[in-house]
């Protein structure tokens, strides 16, 4: 018995890295499996579905179930066509992993309009372009009466998270890919969908390219944990795409041997004052902010006690 048993699941970006790893435990899982990549450059460039099918013959070659795909996530049909695949090979669909990615890493004054319109079309409208497609699936199943327990991974980043510098189109696409699931979590919910955002850390040839970072990666030679395996990622994206898992409008970070959750954005300082703030007062208050010079967090700023009536 596998966790994935009777599941159909599309994992885009799968001929290689992280999605290759997803693609290969959940058909040891069970599940039967679309393997999408485009087979490209790492900056999106070129193409061939060669990569998709090498895993595909692993799958099968251990008595699994895939299908290759070589398909852009990155335009209506493409995206459109891939989730054809899995509803016409293998009659249904359970789950989504956006996976799917590239790089074209420059500082912002020297990123040409291309490098950032490509990033963004694969990672934000190729995740978007395939929830879309998924969901009017799952919707159709909803109004027809069909029980749906249906999850959607999106691929997020700690360059979004934690914004990179030189990575203008991939970390602004990254953060808009954690928003854009919790966003689709409280819509999809209705139909049976959960959706959540990873954020992984793992040996790939993006992670090998990245300068100070790929030189330190490497397989540890005494044989001890792997923690830059990108098998480490999958067992996460598994239990997401289990059928009674409840998790939904998360976003997680996962690396080797250890798993973060991460919260939405949230107020980290209040301040209010009477009617519409004066520039004074927001240099001294909001200023303060700035240079940690605020105790209190929380403040009322009135023209009686324009400092500090605190309301902690
Ligand atoms: N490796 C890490 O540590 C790390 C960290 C943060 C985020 N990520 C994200 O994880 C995902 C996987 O990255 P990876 O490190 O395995 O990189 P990778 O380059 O090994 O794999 C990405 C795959 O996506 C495919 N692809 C690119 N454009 C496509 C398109 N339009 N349609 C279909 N397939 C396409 C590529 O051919 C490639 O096989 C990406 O979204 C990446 O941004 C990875």
């Amino acid at each position: 018995m596998g966790h994935l048993d009777g599941r159909v699941i599309v994992v885009t970006g799968a001929g290689r890295g992280v999605g290759r790893e997803h693609a290969l435990r959940f058909a040891e899982e069970g599940a039967s499996v679309v393997v999408n990549d485009l087979g490209g450059e790492q900056d999106g460039s070129g193409g061939n579905v060669g990569p998709a099918q090498e895993v595909v013959d692993e799958i099968v070659g251990m008595g699994g179930k895939a299908i290759a795909n070589g398909d852009s996530v990155a335009t209506w049909e493409g995206a459109k066509a891939i989730i054809d695949c899995a509803v016409d090979t293998f009659g249904d669909l359970h789950g989504l992993v956006n996976n799917a990615g590239i790089l074209r890493d420059r500082m912002l004054v020297s990123m040409s309009e291309e490098d950032f319109d490509s990033v963004i079309n694969v990672h934000l409208k190729g995740t978007w372009l395939m929830m879309k497609h998924a969901s009017a699936h799952w919707r159709e199943k909803a109004k027809a009466g069909e029980e749906v327990k249906a999850s959607i991974v999106n691929t997020s980043s700690t360059s979004g998270l934690h914004s990179n510098i030189g990575q203008g189109n991939y970390g602004p696409a990254k953060s808009a890919i954690a928003t854009l699931s919790i966003i689709g979590a409280r819509e999809l919910g209705r139909y049976g969908v959960r959706v959540n955002a990873i954020a992984p850390s793992a040996r790939t040839r993006m992670t090998l390219s990245t300068p100070g970072l790929g030189e330190r990666i490497g397989e540890p030679e005494d044989g001890s944990f792997d923690q830059w395996d990108p098998a480490n990622i999958s067992p996460l994206i598994a239990w997401l795409c289990t059928e009674n898992c409840q998790a939904t409008a998360q976003v997680y970070w996962v690396g080797g041997n250890e798993i973060a959750r991460y919260l939405e954005w949230s107020r980290a300082d209040v301040a209010k004052t009477d009617g519409r703030w004066e520039i004074d007062d927001l240099e001294r208050v909001v200023g303060g902010w700035e240079t940690g010079h605020v105790e209190s967090r929380s403040i009322l700023v009135t023209d009686t006690e324009p400092y500090g009536r605190g309301t902690n």
